[in-house]
């Protein structure tokens, strides 16, 4: 089961685990962490999950699709690896992912 370190905007971080086939989103839930809201339920319609994609983990998840790409545009903050928690699918190879957190969401 990958585990994923995510770092908040004022550097606390917080660890948790998914299975593989999870969305980051789902695994910010189930532990608890904060920042990742997910309004929608991970429809891809809030933005309430904007998140930071360690650079070196960019290329490992799927593209962004051209709603995720517009609704990161209006998020807080937004930056090259910005994308969207619930969108990003886990598997065996992100163990270790970091993923940061913006300032606020929205
Ligand atoms: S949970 Fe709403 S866009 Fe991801």
């Amino acid at each position: 089961m990958p585990r994923v370190l995510f770092i908040s905007h004022d550097g606390h971080t917080q660890e948790a685990q998914a299975q593989p086939g999870a969305s980051v989103m789902q695994a910010a839930l189930d532990h608890g962490v904060a920042g990742i809201l997910a309004d929608c339920g991970g429809s891809c319609a809030c933005a309430t999950c904007h998140c930071y994609v360690g650079q070196a983990w960019l290329d490992s998840f799927a593209p962004a699709a051209t709603i995720e790409v517009e609704l990161v545009s209006f998020a807080f903050d937004p930056q090259p690896n910005s994308r969207l928690a619930c969108q990003l699918v886990l598997g065996e190879q992100h163990e270790g992912l970091v993923v940061g957190l913006p300032r606020r969401q929205i």
